[in-house]
């Protein structure tokens, strides 16, 4: 439900993300507000590529600098963030059980996504600065269809710990 409220302002956001420069500052403003990213873990557990069969993924940090990587096949972005010390929590070890992964795809690649199932579902109501096209790192694992896949990190993740639902 709270995804189909936020579809109708996504446009928006995604625009802000993959290109409309002028709205750079309204994303920031939207996107920063709220909870922490103090700390990270850096503990990726990384494929190294075989020759000639290298995928690439594009990461768009919250600085707005983006970081290309040639990757294995079944790495997840999880994996691939966390081996380069990219600032994506991945707080519970990427079972699909907290936000803090979360990523927001370029509308040009979402639709080559598998659709996410319930689980992931659940998760990203929860996503701080959910937009249309997000997605869980640690769901999306590289393979040929997602070869030079672009995501954005939001400046904001969100974690759930069990006081959330008292
Ligand atoms: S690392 Fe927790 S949902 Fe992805």
């Amino acid at each position: 439900m709270i995804r189909g409220i936020l579809t109708r302002h996504t446009g928006l956001l995604n625009q802000v993300r993959f290109g409309a420069a002028p709205f750079a500052r309204i994303s920031n403003t939207l996107l920063s507000a709220g909870t922490n990213t103090a700390w990270k873990r850096y503990h990726g557990h990384l494929h190294k590529p075989k020759a000639g069969e290298e995928l690439h993924v594009t990461f768009i940090l919250k600085d707005g600098t983006q970081k290309t990587f040639e990757v294995a096949e079944g790495d997840s972005l999880l994996d691939i963030a966390q081996g380069h010390n990219l600032d994506m929590e991945g707080a519970c070890g990427g079972s699909c059980a907290c936000s803090t992964c979360h990523v927001i795809v370029d509308p040009d690649y979402y639709d080559a996504l598998e659709e996410p199932d319930d689980d992931e579902n659940d998760m990203l109501d929860l996503a701080y600065g959910l937009t249309e096209t997000s997605r869980l790192g640690c769901c999306i694992k590289m393979d040929k269809d997602k070869d030079g896949i672009r995501v954005a990190l939001p400046s904001m993740t969100r974690n759930v710990s069990s006081t959330d639902f008292e």
